[in-house]
């Protein structure tokens, strides 16, 4: 993890919990879609929750409004992007349809009512007050882009019976732009990423054989691994060195020559790791040397982030909203690309998770990918021809789309790492250099029960424990601007 920060402040009980606030009148969606001239300020429904539920001294007041007024132009530039519901009024009309004419001709509201991350809130997180934010799940507050839905329809329309649809092509074009080579036929499409995963430590692994896993990472990697009777070797993110530091730890001295593979999410999730060069190249050599399948869980890989908010704190607007593709692991390493299966999907990047769309596996060893594809045949776990022309849409028609995402992505890291320098400088976290996560270690803030003190002061993100890392919390960043103020003046004021 990445040290950010001394952690000298001590441990305080918090018990206050957010106050529950009487229901709000609903938006006139609509109406508010039609006259984009008066849109209303993006933090203004954030600014009354400050004022009415949270305890906050008039210094820090003042701070937090710098950082409005620091990032406004950014704030009215992105905030009609995301579609985040509050408990305050403050619902923003998400106008980010994908089709380019940005008049959120959909019907936002109705769609983030239904979505996982806002429903039975009451019974999944019976701590959490009424309206507390809710910034758990991995998806994005905002529509996709219309062109993937265009392509669905008229596919559908059109199409019946069994399909041979290949995504080779598109995945090989993909990655060509990204300055990656791979093979059109090394790709096998499979229903999700954890299908691809399950389907990889089945093909290599025999049950009791150890598998090293970042620690912490994805509960589910975790689980997939003991699920199928194999033993889990943490390699821990702590004692890898950061580019940051300066200090040069060799990783393969982390590393375990006895086990079978190495489930690596790169990024990955939830501390938005990249592993420099040095370390893909070493890692990658060691797996060689030691025959050790590496599965690489890179579905993270389109939000990359390098250099974009290095150098943003509250005293200085530098926001450039860079954002980057993280080149696939060790790409370029010939030795080592037998010994891989490279794992990403359409669903992360283009917040497809409704359909979903398409993921796949890269191989390129035949016998390997021979294994692996007669698994995921037999089960039926292949990609359906509709995931398939979501990817094949989205990866073709909705670049746009996803700069567009990303620019307001790389705004929200920004003004999260802002935030936290004004609201607590001295609790440690971080954004890695990929991804839409916030991974605050909370330990020394909330000593007892980090997650459900966070619930009861109306903040739903993700528990570190599932991540191996209790006294965590993920809180996903991939929402409107004032979800994150509020979220993050909910914990941090007394
Ligand atoms: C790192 C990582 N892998 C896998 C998944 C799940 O992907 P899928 O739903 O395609 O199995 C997620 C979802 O959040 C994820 O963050």
């Amino acid at each position: 993890m990445k040290a950010a920060k001394p952690s000298a402040k001590a441990a305080k009980p918090r018990a206050k919990a957010a106050k529950p606030r009487a229901k709000a009148a609903k938006p006139d969606a609509k109406a508010s879609q039609g006259d984009k001239s008066v849109r209303p300020s993006a933090l203004a429904g954030a600014d009354k929750l400050a004022d009415s539920s949270v305890d906050i001294n008039a210094a820090l007041k003042q701070q937090v409004a710098d950082i409005d007024n620091l990032f406004s132009a950014q704030l009215s530039q992105f905030s009609s992007l995301w579609y985040t519901p509050l408990g305050c009024g403050d619902i923003e009309v998400n106008t980010n349809d994908g089709d380019g004419d940005g008049d959120g001709d959909g019907d936002g509201e109705t769609n983030a009512r239904s979505r996982l991350k806002f429903s039975s809130l009451s019974t999944r997180f019976p701590h959490a007050p009424e309206h507390a934010v809710s910034m758990w799940i991995a998806d994005m507050d905002t529509a996709p882009s219309k062109h993937i839905a265009h392509a669905i329809s008229a596919f559908v329309s059109s199409h019946y019976g069994y399909q041979s649809c290949d995504i080779g092509d598109v995945v090989a074009a993909r990655y060509a732009k990204q300055g990656a080579v791979i093979a059109a036929n090394s790709v096998v499409s499979t229903a999700s990423v954890m299908a691809a995963v399950d389907t990889a430590l089945k093909v290599c692994t025999t049950k009791g054989d150890k598998v090293m896993v970042l620690s912490p990472t994805y509960g589910p990697l975790r689980e997939r691994i003991a699920a199928q009777g194999l033993n889990l070797v943490d390699v821990s993110i702590d004692e890898i060195s950061f580019k940051e530091t300066g200090i040069e730890i060799k990783i393969t001295a982390l590393l375990d020559p006895d086990c079978s593979a190495f489930v690596l999410c790169h990024p990955n999730n939830p501390t938005g790791t990249v592993l420099s060069e040095t370390h893909q190249h070493d890692i990658a050599r060691f797996c060689d040397t030691h025959k050790i399948t590496l599965i690489l869980d890179e579905v993270h890989s389109e939000f990359g982030f390098i250099d974009a908010d290095a150098t943003v704190d509250a005293s200085s607007n530098t926001n450039t909203n860079k954002a980057c593709v993280i080149r696939p692991f060790a790409i370029n390493i010939p030795f080592a690309q037998d010994m891989i299966i490279r794992i990403n999907s359409a669903g992360k990047a283009y917040n497809l998770s409704a359909i979903p769309a398409a993921s796949y596996a890269i191989i390129a060893n035949d016998a390997l990918r021979a294994k692996f594809a007669k698994e995921i045949d037999s089960c039926h776990l292949e990609a359906t021809p509709v995931a398939k022309v979501a990817l094949i849409a989205a990866y073709e028609k909705a670049d746009d789309w996803l700069a567009l995402v990303l620019k307001a992505i790389a705004f929200n890291r920004q003004y999260a790492k802002a935030l936290m320098n004004v609201l607590s400088p001295t609790t440690p976290f971080t954004l890695g250099e990929a991804g839409y996560f916030l991974w605050l270690n909370l330990n020394q803030y909330f000593p007892q029960n980090t997650f459900l003190e966070a619930c009861r002061r109306g903040v739903i993100g993700v528990d570190g424990a599932s991540f191996n890392a209790p006294g965590y919390l993920r809180l996903n960043l991939a929402c409107h601007p004032s979800a994150i103020k509020t979220a993050l003046l909910r914990l941090f004021s007394d």
